[in-house]
């Protein structure tokens, strides 16, 4: 045995730089045992963490930026749909007319979320909305999706900071969401931001499952001055 090249000696996986198994098993264990406690992401994903930028989309963007919305709705809640759903989903909401309709619409706005040059998710919010709700002055934030390999890197919580500060910048009071009611991972993220429960809702949607339509509205306040009704406070 050649001491200087081996790693771990005595175990399943002999762990030598000549042995690429055991050296991808070491690399694995060594990934393991140093990633951050209660994150779910590992301090290889967090050395990555690189600059996001958002950008606005315009219409010259519609093909790119229904490629990125069909790519990161469909590989986070493609499970979310009975049998057919999805694809009308798809289609009712990111077909190229849907988006021409939305990036003309004076309220709406869709962002793309990069790193570097790639796009790596998007955010869509809409101006000017839950006027029925008593809340003055809102902006919702209507779609966030993140690519799944690049969660948990800080991405959305850079995207997401900076939608609240230009929603400030733009004198609205309110930013609000809504969540499926599981999805911890998403509400989690969201608390993280300063978001505190609203109401509840149900999503009236076809083809989604049942079980999944339960809907948490979540809110941020963006002017301290600004006061929620009481009934929503917690
Ligand atoms: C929700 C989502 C946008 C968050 O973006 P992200 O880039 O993965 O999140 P970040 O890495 O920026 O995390 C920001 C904070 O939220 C926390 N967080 C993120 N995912 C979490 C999880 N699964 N469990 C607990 N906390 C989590 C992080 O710990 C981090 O906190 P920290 O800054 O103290 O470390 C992204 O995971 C996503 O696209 N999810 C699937 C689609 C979805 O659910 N969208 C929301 C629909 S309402």
């Amino acid at each position: 045995m050649n001491s200087t090249k081996t790693c771990i000696i005595n175990c399943k996986y002999k762990l030598t730089y000549e042995n690429p198994r055991g050296f991808l098993f070491g690399f694995y264990l060594l990934n393991w045992a140093i990633k951050p406690r209660n994150k779910p992401y590992t301090r290889w994903q967090q050395a990555e963490k690189i600059e996001m930028q958002l950008q606005k989309a315009i219409i010259k963007d519609i093909t790119e930026l229904r490629k990125i919305c069909i790519d990161a709705y469909s590989k986070n809640f493609y499970d979310h749909w009975n049998e057919g759903g999805l694809e009308w989903y798809l289609e009712k909401e990111f077909s190229a007319e849907r988006l021409k309709f939305d990036l003309l619409d004076k309220d709406t706005e869709y962002y793309f979320i990069k790193r570097g040059l790639k796009n790596v998710g998007f955010i869509k919010i809409k101006n000017n909305t839950n006027k029925d709700l008593n809340i003055e002055n809102a902006v919702e934030l209507e779609k966030i999706y993140v690519l799944p390999e690049c969660k948990g890197m800080g991405i959305g919580k850079s995207a997401l900071t900076e939608i609240i500060k230009k929603t400030k910048e733009h004198g609205y009071k309110n930013l609000i969401l809504c969540v499926i009611d599981t999805n911890v991972n998403a509400i989690a993220f969201y608390e993280k931001l300063g978001f505190i429960f609203h109401s509840k809702t149900i999503l009236d949607i076809p083809y989604f499952k049942e079980e999944l339509k339960g809907m948490n509205r979540m809110i941020i306040q963006l002017d301290e001055k600004s006061q929620l009704p009481t009934m929503y406070n917690r």
